[in-house]
């Protein structure tokens, strides 16, 4: 295929506004007891990606998350943190196995382990060892690779040779979050960045970040037309009902976030102790918390809590 201007990419890949959606991984977070329960309470995702996967040994945790018996009826794509060819075919195998049939790779994690080891948006500064790393997985890849990317490390200056690298090879999706690493998830989003993918990928393009109202999600979709789908992350936990509301529906009231939350206290509850399953729900709180300003006293109990009486009174009240 050609590269695609915005005329020719309207012809190849046609989409309305009714595009797919997208649930972007959030590790720690989106892990499987998240996705089937937030599918459950607001169902409107088409796709799902696990949090990255970075060593060819996987722990217990891992193993029962990316199993078929917790994914089922769901449209999940594992994804893998690796700058070594072998580890990436190795991991990309093990995904066949479990019956997967495509796999992402994660080019934008900013954590500074991360990067540090010349792994996720760590890989972007040298789009040279990006290209060998690419020129030994496609081949040999078991399965058809897709690809998360940041628009860079620390200047926008290589994103034209990056996304020429992905263009080099059988990349059959790229999902762009157009940040250097060096943004972190400061505000700002580099809208040119995407533009330039919009004109020159080759490839079907996903707009991610910052999508956190039904209106983000016409800005982007009515200034890029053909784009594939858009993937929402923490948009969905400051405001739950986010999926719904891109839908058309209403938004999301207070009894069914509450219900959203006791059934993942719930299962939380079912499957680890109750310092763990504090630590999960508070972790969704630190996003969920801007929607209720008004109950700052009852925020600081719930973030304080130490056993889950202490928080389910003070969520209570929060969602009464
Ligand atoms: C807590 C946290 C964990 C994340 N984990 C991953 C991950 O495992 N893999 C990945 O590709 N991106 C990860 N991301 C990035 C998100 O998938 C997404 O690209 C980013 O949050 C921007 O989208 P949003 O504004 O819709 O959240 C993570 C982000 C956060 C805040």
């Amino acid at each position: 295929m050609s590269r695609t201007g915005k005329e020719s990419r309207a012809k190849v890949f046609p989409r309305e506004w009714d595009m797919e959606l997208y649930m972007a991984p959030l590790e720690g977070i989106t892990g499987s007891l998240f996705r089937n329960v937030y599918q459950a309470h607001f169902p409107g995702f088409d796709r799902f990606f696990t949090p990255f996967f970075g060593n060819t040994g996987f722990n217990t945790k891992e193993l029962c998350d990316i199993g078929p018996d917790a994914n089922q009826g769901m449209p999940l794509v594992p994804q893998i943190l690796s700058n070594k060819a072998e580890d990436f075919l190795q991991i990309a195998q093990r995904m066949k196995d479990y019956g997967y049939t495509s796999v992402n790779l994660n080019l934008g994690c900013p954590s500074g382990t991360v990067t540090a080891k010349g792994r996720g948006s760590g890989f972007l500064r040298d789009p040279k060892a990006l290209d060998s790393f690419f020129a030994e997985i496609a081949d040999k890849s078991p399965l058809p690779i897709s690809v998360k990317t940041r628009i860079g490390y620390e200047d926008e200056s290589l994103w034209p040779e990056i996304l020429a690298v992905y263009n080099r090879y059988p990349v059959t999706e790229l999902i762009v979050h157009p940040r250097l690493k060096t943004d972190m998830y400061r505000p700002g989003i580099r809208m040119d960045a995407f533009a330039y993918a919009y004109e020159n990928a080759n490839m079907p393009l996903v707009y991610n970040g910052d999508i956190n109202t039904p209106e983000d999600y016409r800005r982007i979709v009515t200034e890029f037309p053909n784009i594939r789908a858009v993937m929402i992350g923490r948009g969905i936990l400051r405001n739950p009902g986010l999926i719904g509301e891109i839908h058309g529906a209403p938004p999301a009231d207070n009894k069914a976030i509450r219900e959203w939350l006791d059934d993942l206290m719930k299962q939380n509850h079912a499957a680890y102790t109750e310092i763990p399953t504090l630590f999960k729900l508070k972790e969704i709180w630190t996003y969920l918390q801007d929607r209720y300003p008004e109950h700052k006293k009852e925020l600081k109990q719930l973030f304080k809590a130490k056993k889950l009486n202490e928080y389910k009174n003070a969520a209570a009240v929060i969602l009464q």
